[in-house]
């Protein structure tokens, strides 16, 4: 079928991107939202997007009046009566989505496609409560859709092959890469996306790190375009929990079961940018970028360091080659570095790798008030780990030696994984589990994270990359911190450590 004409129902955040997108490739869009508030809205929405592209020069003045002029607002579904295809983008909840699928089905022709684009419920249950049920299919967008280049169609045992393939045709033509995923909760992307997402909401909840050094942690450490917390917040908490939801009911464990904290953050209407609060405040342009605050108000940095490693007296370790690394850094940087613990000097660093463990080299010479651990997961990211004992004096002077080497620094909880390697090899753990249980090839995880979330590299790409053993070892850590399966390093895991590849 080639479609030429299309509806969207629901103008909220994603119906209004979904149908910007399908109107600049040239097809008519009726978009219906029964709230006149939240039509006009929607609308605004499309129009501002437009406007936004046509004052960078991105779309001609001429170009932005006849795509917005393809976009006609309506409050009844009867208005798409003549659609081609619809797409569904209303509230994340089955009994909503098939009451909109069955008044679908009254107005549109049988030919007619319906297309869901729930990020998570099954799109089988939606098919089989349809008249049509061949010719419902998911075709999952992600935000901001005008910018991000996946689409997910989703086929389920009754799909009718014509209507898969008309979706797919249609998503190229919009400009999106499609790739085919059955019918499993979260699909590729958010089933991997959200277990992290809630990670970091539980990191921040329980004091382990604060929230901009969450962001700047994944910002700054793996390279990801925005933070989690940032990203919850764009995609809205309230989603995101509903989402959530439906993993846990699906696939059980810790990762799934929503942080407090997210739930009382959507309950209170406190839903991201779309309320203008998250996790951040967006009616006073918070950014999550606060490096250049933190180096404001800096002490000077340390002119004489104590260096401890940590595996000193064990035979040579990648612990020592990270002091010999750190210590020619500092000595780059003009700092004067001692080993002896006797030498008295401005601060007192701990040599940590990704494991962690502070306080007890630390309380080994004598200094444990002025002792700081420093992992460097990046060459521009320094992770600062006080132990319970470190004084904030060494925490300002720990900040000012990272400033001095022109890194961002964040703080972490000494515990295992630090606050990079906690996030991310977790993340990539799903990801491995994912490919091990046939889901998923690698290619298509990559795939999903690099177009859906714009990933510079997809979680393979970065496990190979960190290399399987780093990632084994720090699983191990924190599996054995946590007692929590969830970190357990997977078989495929470790055979790919075990063999070295
Ligand atoms: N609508 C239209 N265009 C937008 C936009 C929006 N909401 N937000 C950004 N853009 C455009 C900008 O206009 C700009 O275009 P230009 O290059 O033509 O000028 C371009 O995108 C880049 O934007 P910015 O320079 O303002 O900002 P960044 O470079 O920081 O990029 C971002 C912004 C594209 C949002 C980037 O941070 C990113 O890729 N973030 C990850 C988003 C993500 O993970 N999305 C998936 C969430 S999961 C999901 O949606 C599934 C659902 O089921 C939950």
């Amino acid at each position: 079928m080639d479609i030429r004409s299309a509806g969207v129902v629901g103008l909220g955040t994603m119906g209004a991107g979904i149908a910007e997108v399908l109107a600049r490739a040239g097809l008519t869009v009726t978009a219906v939202e029964a709230d006149p508030d939240a039509l006009a809205r929607g609308m605004s929405m499309i129009h501002a997007s437009l406007g936004k592209a046509a004052s960078r020069g991105r779309l001609t003045e001429q170009q932005h009046r006849e795509i917005a002029s393809r976009v006609r607002p309506a409050a009844a579904m009867a208005s798409m009566a003549d659609a081609d295809l619809v797409v569904e983008v209303v509230p994340e909840q089955l009994p909503i989505k098939r009451q909109v699928v069955a008044e679908l089905d009254r107005v549109l022709r049988p030919e007619a496609i319906i297309a869901t684009n729930t990020s998570s419920l099954s799109v089988t249950a939606i098919a089989a409560g349809s008249a049509r049920p061949g010719r419902v299919v998911g075709m999952h967008f992600f935000n901001p859709a005008p910018v991000m280049r996946l689409v997910e169609i989703v086929t389920t045992v009754l799909t009718e092959p014509d209507s898969a393939r008309s979706v797919t045709a249609l998503a190229v033509r919009i400009g999106k890469t499609p790739v085919q995923v059955t019918d499993r909760a979260g699909f590729v992307a958010n089933a991997l996306l959200l277990p992290y997402l809630n990670h970091a909401v539980r990191l921040l909840e329980t004091g382990y790190a604060a929230r901009d050094d969450i962001d700047l942690a994944v910002t700054a450490g793996i390279g990801l375009p925005m933070g989690p917390l940032a990203l919850l917040d764009l995609i809205g908490l309230d989603t995101s929990l509903a989402i959530l939801e439906v993993l846990e009911r699906e696939f059980g464990g810790t990762r799934y079961t929503p942080a407090p904290l997210l739930r009382r953050l959507a309950d209170s209407g406190r839903t991201g940018r779309k309320t203008g609060r998250g996790f951040y405040d967006y009616r006073q342009q918070e950014t999550g970028q606060t490096a250049s605050r933190q180096r404001a108000e800096l002490p000077a940095p340390p002119g004489t360091v104590t260096l401890i490693d940590p595996g000193s007296g064990r035979p040579a370790s990648s612990d020592s080659d990270r002091a010999a690394d750190l210590a020619s850094l500092l000595a780059v940087a003009g700092i004067s570095v001692t080993r002896d613990p006797a030498h008295s000097t401005d601060l007192v660093i701990v040599a940590i790798g990704p494991e962690g463990g502070v306080l007890g080299p630390a309380s080994a010479v004598g200094r444990a008030a002025d002792a700081i651990g420093l992992h460097l997961p990046d060459k521009d990211l320094a992770e600062l780990v006080p132990s319970a004992l470190t004084s904030a004096g060494a925490l300002g002077t720990a900040r000012a030696l990272a400033a001095r080497l022109g890194m961002t620094a964040v703080r972490s909880a000494d515990r295992p994984g630090l606050l990079v390697g906690a996030l991310l090899f977790a993340h990539l753990r799903d990801a491995v589990v994912m490919v091990a249980d046939g889901y998923a090839a690698p290619g298509d995880v990559d795939t999903a994270m690099t177009l859906g979330c714009g990933y510079p590299r997809g979680p393979m790409r970065l496990l190979a990359d960190a290399g399987p053993d780093l990632a084994v070892n720090v699983l191990s850590a924190m599996h054995a911190g946590y007692g929590d399966p969830a970190f357990a390093p997977p078989p495929l895991l470790r055979e790919y450590a075990l063999a070295g590849l």
